[in-house]
């Protein structure tokens, strides 16, 4: 009995020093991006379409949202759908698309009343009105917050990104406004999607891939980054503090010593 005790103490104490704790009251990440990756394996692996794990996925969003906002998380950028996710079939693409007004017809009042801020990042040119219209509406209603920030990157790819801030920054020249080298990476930075947000502290992906498929590619430059093979309907609150606990063991250098 007693040695059984000690093992499982050793196995704790060992469990303990691998895994780092999450500390409510540590240095809490001020923007965490996630691509949230691996709707459609979940749905294979249960013979299931693959737009039903993109709505099983739906579920994993609230969770994750309502953990963030628990903890003072301040931007939660979400990458919903890439400029390069056109290239899938029609059918779900048609589904995908649907999925904002869906989420927001559950969510927007309680994201109301929680004092959350929701933002589109990416290109509405190319998505279909509706989705649009669903976008511009949670962001007229939640204009005034001042809460969790909540961003869904949708068409979003991080080259067209600078491709347009760059073709901004060109005409501006162009009118006279601005010289070539007054051009630096602040004001670049201003001519992004995410001007109004501090580049992410935390980077998520789950699902086992680990590339940043075109997301953020100017404001990752030095966020910490963590992986987890969990698939995205499988993630959870627990996984998020873990992801989290893990930030808050780095040490983050900027290149000094
Ligand atoms: C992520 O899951 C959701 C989107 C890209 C819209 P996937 O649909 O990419 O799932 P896998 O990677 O095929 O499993
Ligand atoms: C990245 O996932 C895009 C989103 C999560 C929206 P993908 O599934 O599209 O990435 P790749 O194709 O595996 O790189
Ligand atoms: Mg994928």
């Amino acid at each position: 009995m007693l040695d059984r005790i000690g093992q499982m103490m050793v196995r704790k104490a060992n469990q303990s020093e691998q895994r780092p704790v999450f500390d409510k009251a540590g240095e809490i990440p001020r923007h965490i991006a996630v691509i949230m990756d691996g709707n459609g394996r979940w749905a294979q692996k249960r013979n299931l379409p693959r737009i039903v794990g993109h709505r099983s996925g739906m579920q994993t969003v609230k969770e994750i949202v309502k953990a963030a906002d628990s903890i003072g998380v301040q931007t939660l950028t979400m990458y919903a759908f890439s400029t390069e996710n056109w290239k899938r079939p029609r059918e779900e693409v048609d589904y995908l698309m649907k999925l904002p007004q869906e989420f927001l017809s559950t969510e927007l009042e309680e994201l109301i009343e929680r004092n959350v801020r929701v933002r589109m990042l990416g290109d509405p040119q190319g998505l279909p009105p509706h989705t649009v219209e669903a976008m511009n509406i949670a962001e007229e209603r939640t204009r005034q917050n001042t809460g969790l920030q909540l961003n869904f990157a949708l068409n979003y790819g991080g080259r067209t990104e600078i491709v347009k801030a760059v073709q901004d920054l060109a005409r501006k020249v162009q009118a006279g406004m601005l010289k070539p080298e007054e051009i630096d990476e602040a004001m670049l930075t201003q001519h992004l999607y995410t001007r109004d947000f501090p580049d992410p502290d935390l980077l998520i992906r789950t699902s086992g891939e680990i590339r940043l498929s075109n997301f953020m590619l100017w404001q990752l430059a030095y966020t910490e980054l963590w992986f987890t093979d969990v698939l995205w309907p499988d993630f959870t609150k627990e996984l998020f503090f873990e992801a989290i606990a893990e930030y808050q063991s780095r040490a983050r250098r900027y290149g000094a010593v």
